[in-house]
């Protein structure tokens, strides 16, 4: 904490105002961070139970939970802390939400469609469409690498 003009400042003093009046921002790098470690623990006890069981059918499943979910969130979440005007406006939540809800359906459909729940004619024709999800938060990345970094 230290004192600027007479005022008291300390880093987190913007965050408790913005919670006090109700305009409190998405902490995009808590939620990278946090979404990271949710995907790492399914990743973790997905491998487990290949390892244990034998059965790798859910192979690439398990490797990109753990790539697209835990290695990739967790680089984001400590890149939007390290540079904090990336964190900035709307390119950051795009961003966070294209990612998520493209991982998740893009991986939840591989499980269903891999371990045979469901047709690959049902679930296929969505898989590019969270691809094109994926890839349209990295391109915002990228931009936003490109400005701020
Ligand atoms: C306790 C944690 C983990 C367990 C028990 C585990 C288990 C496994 C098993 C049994 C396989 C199949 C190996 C094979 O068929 O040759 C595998 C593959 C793989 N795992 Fe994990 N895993 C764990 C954590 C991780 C983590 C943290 C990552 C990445 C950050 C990861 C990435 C991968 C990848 C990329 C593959 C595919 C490798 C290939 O194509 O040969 N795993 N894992
Ligand atoms: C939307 C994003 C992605 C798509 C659509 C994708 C797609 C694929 C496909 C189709 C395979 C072959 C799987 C097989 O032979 O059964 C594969 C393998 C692999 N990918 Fe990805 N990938 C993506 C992102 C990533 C990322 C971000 C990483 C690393 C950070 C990664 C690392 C790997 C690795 C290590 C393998 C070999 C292990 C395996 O067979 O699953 N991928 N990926």
């Amino acid at each position: 904490m230290y004192f600027l003009q007479g005022t008291c400042y300390h880093p987190g003093a913007d965050q408790i105002r913005e919670k006090q009046n109700g305009t409190e921002k998405m902490n995009v790098s808590r939620n990278f961070l946090i979404a990271g470690a949710v995907y790492l623990i399914v990743g973790i006890v997905l491998g487990s139970y290949m390892g244990a069981s034998e059965d790798h059918t859910l192979l690439p499943v398990h490797a990109h939970i753990n790539l697209l979910g835990f290695t990739l969130m967790t680089v984001f979440g400590l890149a939007y802390r390290l540079i904090p005007q990336m964190a900035q406006g709307w390119m950051p939540k795009a961003h966070f939400w294209l990612h998520q809800i493209g991982t998740f359906v893009l991986l939840a459909g591989l499980a269903l469609m891999m371990s045979g729940k469901m047709d690959g004619s049902t679930i296929g024709p969505v898989f590019p469409a969270m691809e094109v999800a994926i890839l349209a938060g990295v391109l915002i990345w990228l931009a936003n690498l490109w400005r701020n970094a």
